[in-house]
């Protein structure tokens, strides 16, 4: 990669010569926005592939509203998993189509095809081969330039912290490939500590409660329909009848499902949230300890928006806990946010070798 340096340079060219895109390849939504536009895309990360022409025929909210719905010759391919890009071509399809569908509606009135800049987004987990699967499927989409930031930097950002100053904060970005617990501060990230059993995985853990406790066979899409619609830490009971495969026949089988099942086939995994947090805060510096109790805890990610669930980890934790307000988009504003300023920008910058 060349030098941010070079890149600085560069973008003091006329404006026309230039455009920054910000990428968070999320496990469940891809997000894009350009610098003063804002967000332009959010889809899900979802493509359909024909393999009986070999092409990939359907693309985000289309691909994923076709879940279980198909012949067996169209495969859903879900190229991030857990964070990561587990499907390189697939991603590089996915992502030339969302660059179509927005940043390049943005160039039909330019003579010259700017170039484009990005600065994207990676876990703090990745290897550097998946940082650098990220780095090269923009490259592979034109990209002239990609810059690599700390995810959970751009989330605090996002959370509207300033995360250069000496107050450290702890983040827990409740997402669908990853739970991603960060205590930022002074630039950087403090300590940290990842779990796997994020979004994704809950959606497996209901299938398999249903699977034992009522006998039927869900598909995946019921499986988060049950924990986005039902799933709440407010004692609050909603029902669903929902229709899935009788284990015993075969046959369809309708069967009613409660909020507290879901909570119930969720709820060891809930814990191990709350003891990854317990354990961040024990591990840290006293000097941190004391800081982040009297800061509190913020929750972001698409499962933060559960309801009562602040309560719940507070609760438990002992501790206050906040869910930020833009919890849907926390760490793509996070990186507008941060690509303002150059300067600061640079000093996140991952330097790959
Ligand atoms: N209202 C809701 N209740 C419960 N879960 C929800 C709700 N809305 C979204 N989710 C879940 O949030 C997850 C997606 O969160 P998010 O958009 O933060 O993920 P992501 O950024 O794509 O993934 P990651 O950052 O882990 O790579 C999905 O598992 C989705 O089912
Ligand atoms: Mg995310």
């Amino acid at each position: 990669m060349n030098n941010f340096t070079s890149w600085l340079a560069k973008i003091k060219l006329p404006f026309f010569s230039s455009f920054e895109i910000y990428f968070d390849l999320g496990t469940s939504l891809t997000k894009i926005a350009i610098k003063d536009k804002g967000i332009i895309l959010r889809e899900p990360t979802f493509l359909g592939y024909n393999s009986r022409i070999n092409q990939y025929l359907f693309f985000g909210t289309e691909a994923k509203s076709i879940i279980g719905k198909t012949p067996d010759f169209i495969k859903i391919v879900r190229p991030v998993v857990g964070g990561v890009i587990s499907d390189f071509d697939a991603e590089v399809i996915l992502i030339k189509k969302y660059l179509e569908k927005s940043v390049y509606l943005y160039f039909s009135n330019k003579i010259i095809k700017p170039i484009m800049v990005g600065v994207a987004v990676i876990p703090s987990i990745a290897t550097e081969i998946e940082q650098k699967a990220v780095e090269e499927a923009l490259y592979k989409n034109g990209l002239s330039q990609v810059f690599l930031i700390e995810k959970p930097l751009a989330t605090a950002a996002g959370c509207n912290l300033n995360i250069f100053s000496h107050q450290p904060n702890l983040i827990a970005d409740l997402g669908g490939g990853l739970i991603e617990l960060s205590i930022v501060g002074s630039g950087g990230i403090i300590s940290q500590k990842t779990l796997k059993n994020a979004g994704d995985n809950m959606n497996k853990l209901i299938y398999n409660y249903v699977y034992l406790k009522y006998g039927v066979i869900l598909g995946e899409a019921t499986c988060e329909e049950l924990k986005t619609d039902l799933l709440n830490f407010e004692n609050t009971e909603k029902t669903i009848t929902i229709r899935g495969k009788s284990l015993e026949t075969g046959l369809p089988k309708s069967v009613r499902i409660k909020s507290s099942d879901i909570k119930e086939a969720l709820l060891t995994n809930f814990n191990l949230i709350i003891d990854g947090i317990k354990e961040l805060i024990e591990s840290s510096p006293p000097e941190i300890v004391n800081e982040v109790m009297k800061q509190g805890v913020i929750l972001t990610g698409g499962l933060s928006q559960i309801k009562g669930l602040d309560k719940f980890f507070e609760q438990e934790i002992k501790i206050n806990v906040l869910t930020s307000e833009n919890y849907q988009y926390a760490t793509i504003n996070g990186l507008i946010k941060l690509a303002r300023n150059k300067e600061e920008l640079s000093k996140l910058i991952i330097r790959l070798s």
